[in-house]
């Protein structure tokens, strides 16, 4: 009972302004370079996550030393060899993929098996897509079923350098791979599909030897091999994930504004705005500033009447990635119907999401076809849901739960939603928040 909340009431209107945590694969990463350099990093508003907790209590098992106190974080790395642990360690990932494929690619060249497990539903999620790659290089791998956790990694020596085509849109198999090019010999090429490019952009930041060929589709990157990598002091920008949760809260809630404060807008993340705008949303980027590379602005939208249906570019779908469950609300209330396609990787998350999104839509009366890569949503533009609804046995899907909260909180309804804990993984403060605006 305690673990599950019923909203029975829909959020008023609300004219507010809003700090989200800090930005997952931001804070990971940081984690993760910080890990390898020479020197002291320091963070700001790190995302203080079960996620994040468990890159932190990785490292301090690879024998690197980490301080957290609130939000700052100290990271004393030891050098991009300086790695040291005992023999026969398990790193446990929990919930993170990626967490546990990303650091795969610094573990190649391990003279210790390493055994890395995850919870539940990451250890239903693809590690192949991960190890094969990375066998490449020289590491040898042991997988549950040659693809699932828990996996045993055996380092090498002698890794060589190795090409590598990324064709899924995946970030974090193609940032395994960038992190093995660092440690090998010789010139790694990744002809990758576009996908968010943190990895690259720090890389970039941090003068590390790689670079990045622009391409309309995809990117071509070289990565030599790195001898030192300098400390990075890093203040987080918010999450455009979390934030999407209160983009679509906003638009779809009645006479209601919100800006929320200095979210990281890379280009390669902001497919959740690109795609509302074009269905009518009314969201406005304020404050647009370059920090270390990255893009941040804060983002201010308004309730939204008129919601048009989208058939939507493919092109966004890795941009949007993480957003489509929430982005399905609007379509759900939308005036036709909207077709989103090539999504089959929606189904190698946390969740099932296409068919979590299925069931949430299908459950508020919005009919949908669905297939195993697409979903067409009927949208309704006076959608009224009423009578009682219950979501539960999701793999504690953060992003199912957040997405049930908040249908409930715009459409109506009488909800029991299970398993809270979930938002731990990635926005632990997601019902503050919600708290604060209906104050
Ligand atoms: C992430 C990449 C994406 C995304 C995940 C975070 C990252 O996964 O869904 O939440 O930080 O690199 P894929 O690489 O599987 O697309």
């Amino acid at each position: 009972m305690a673990n599950s909340i019923i909203v029975k009431k829909k959020i008023g209107s609300f004219n507010k302004k809003i700090t989200v945590s800090g930005d997952k694969s931001l804070s990971i990463r940081w984690v993760l370079f910080s890990s390898l350099a020479s020197g002291v990093s320091i963070a700001n508003n790190l995302l203080l996550s079960e996620d994040v907790g468990a890159a932190i209590k990785a490292i301090r098992k690879l024998g690197i030393k980490v301080i957290l106190k609130k939000h700052i974080c100290k990271i004393f790395g030891k050098g991009i060899n300086g790695y040291n642990y005992k023999k026969n360690i398990t790193i446990n990932a929990q919930n993170s993929g990626t967490l546990g494929r990303l650091i795969l690619g610094l573990l190649i060249n391990t003279p210790f098996p390493i055994r890395i497990v995850g919870d539940k539903s990451l250890s239903k999620r693809d590690f192949k897509r991960i190890s094969d790659p990375l066998t490449n290089f020289g590491a040898k791998f042991k997988l549950k079923d040659k693809k699932y956790l828990p996996l045993k990694i055996i380092g090498s020596n002698n890794l060589k350098s190795i090409k590598y085509n990324e064709n899924r849109g995946s970030a974090q198999c193609k940032s395994a791979v960038i992190f093995g090019g660092m440690r090998a010999k010789g010139t790694t090429i990744i002809n990758a599909k576009k996908s968010r490019n943190h990895t690259e952009l720090l890389s970039k930041y941090l003068s590390l030897p790689i670079k990045v060929n622009k391409k309309k589709r995809y990117d071509l990157i070289k990565i030599n091999k790195t001898n030192k990598i300098k400390p990075l002091n890093y203040k987080i920008p918010s999450d455009i994930s979390s934030s999407a949760f209160f983009i679509v809260l906003t638009a779809l809630s009645k006479n209601s504004k919100l800006l929320i404060k200095n979210v990281n807008v890379n280009s390669s993340r902001i497919g959740v705005i690109t795609i509302l705008k074009k269905m009518g949303v009314k969201i406005i980027l304020k404050n647009k500033k370059i920090y270390r590379g990255e893009k941040n602005a804060d983002i201010f939208i308004k309730s939204t009447k008129n919601i048009k249906s989208i058939n939507c570019p493919t092109e966004l779908n890795s941009k949007a990635i993480d957003e489509f469950l929430v982005i399905f609300l609007i379509a759900a209330k939308a005036n036709g119907v909207s077709f989103f396609k090539n999504l089959s990787e929606l189904n190698e998350k946390e969740s099932p999401r296409l068919y979590w999104a299925t069931t949430i839509l299908n459950k508020i009366g919005i009919k949908t076809i669905t297939t195993k890569d697409s979903i067409k949503i009927f949208g309704n533009p006076n959608l009224k849901v009423s009578g009682k609804i219950i979501i539960k046995n999701f793999l504690k899907d953060h992003r199912v739960f957040m997405t049930s909260v908040i249908a409930a909180l715009v459409f109506g309804g009488d909800w029991k939603i299970h398993d809270k804990d979930s938002i731990k993984s990635s926005f632990p403060n997601f019902l503050k928040i919600i708290k604060e605006l209906k104050k």
